[in-house]
């Protein structure tokens, strides 16, 4: 008897970003798979798919935003409930990795939480993770899985290019930027500097930061800080009042997740920044204040999971620039690219 085997995808989404997850859905030409996502009077998660999941290879796609443990806890039900419908493979896409912050034990009696939501998705039963712009690369080697690490870089740098190509600094506000800001130099062609921060508070929490100092020239300048993610806006404002003291001429700033805690938004809105750019990793509201410009990472995730699905290359989709460390070719390629990779549509699948 022969059996013919067909591989199947299916992709869900949980209730974090659902105009992302719609966005991608289409771009790959699928539907979402329908699943029930409901809340106990007591706030216990309800999970259920009304479909067969049988030999899928299933992406859960949700970010982890704000209520940010009720939307890993819908991510890992999922999971779980995807792994006892006999699913053949589970891909958790997370476009913003929550706890990704506490990735060391920078203090005694802290934990290191990036690495117990590692535990908990493989616990759950996900046999792949896809996530774009992980605070830090080391948090890789928190899965025993394998993890697919995507990089907003190119189209936020597309997009400076396009709007804001003359006279910039790339800056790095702090020392974990640097080898971003590094890359960020590499395909915009301009020079960096450096800023060193201290938070003023112990912890990472709530702590308002404070920049402290800043390594290059930016007299003059137009000034790019590029960071992975915009939490308070803390980070951000004291890095543009410094510039601004050290003679930059206008700051402009580029970060993959909208994190946009609290009064965020408005804080942008009336800081000396002429423009912020931003992708839908993390749900946004609407409308947002005209500064702040929004690049979709949808075709980028489809392209991924495209590429997941069918097996091939995902570092070609990214150019290599989806690596932590800046491979030989990049340095020697230098700011030109072969090719909008990510503005090809997505191979259906
Ligand atoms: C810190 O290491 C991160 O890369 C960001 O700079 C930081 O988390 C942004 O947070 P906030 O906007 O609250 O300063």
């Amino acid at each position: 008897m022969e059996i013919g085997i067909k591989k199947r995808a299916s992709i869900y989404s949980g209730t974090s970003n659902l105009p992302l997850a719609q966005e991608i859905a289409d771009h790959l030409g699928m539907a979402l798979g329908e699943v029930t996502i409901s809340r106990f009077a007591s706030g216990e998660i309800y999970v259920r798919f009304h479909e067969s999941a049988r030999g899928t290879d299933a992406f859960v796609i949700q970010t982890h935003s704000a209520p940010v443990n009720d939307m890993i806890m819908e991510q890992l039900l999922m999971i779980d409930a995807l792994k006892r419908a006999s699913a053949k493979r589970i891909n958790a896409v997370i476009p913003f990795f929550g706890y990704a912050r506490q990735d060391r034990k920078s203090l005694a009696r802290e934990p290191i939480s990036a690495r117990l939501i590692a535990d908990l998705l493989q616990v759950a039963g996900a046999d792949r993770v896809l996530s774009v712009d992980l605070h830090s690369g080391q948090i890789q080697g928190f899965f025993d899985i394998p993890v697919d690490h995507l990089t907003a870089l190119p189209i936020l740098a597309e997009y400076v290019e396009e709007h804001h190509r003359d006279n910039i600094v790339v800056v790095a506000p702090d020392a974990g930027r640097v080898r971003v800001a590094e890359k960020y130099s590499l395909h915009l062609d301009a020079p960096l500097a450096l800023m060193r921060k201290r938070r003023m508070q112990e912890g990472k929490g709530a702590a308002a930061a404070e920049v402290l100092d800043v390594v290059g020239d930016v007299a003059g300048k137009r000034c790019l800080v590029v960071d992975d993610m915009i939490d308070t806006g803390g980070t951000l404002i004291s890095a543009v009042k410094h510039l601004i003291r050290q003679g930059a001429s206008e700051v402009l700033a580029a970060a993959t997740h909208a994190v946009f805690s609290g009064d965020a938004i408005q804080r942008i809105a009336d800081s000396a920044l002429s423009e912020v750019i931003v992708t839908n990793s993390m749900p946004l509201p609407s409308p947002l204040p005209d500064k702040i410009k929004v690049v979709s990472i949808a075709p980028i995730v489809a392209s991924t999971i495209a590429a997941v699905f069918q097996d091939e290359s995902v570092s070609e989709i990214f150019q290599g620039e989806n690596q932590e460390a800046i491979p030989p070719e990049i340095r020697k390629r230098g700011p030109k690219r072969k090719k909008k990779d990510h503005e090809a549509p997505a191979p259906s699948i």
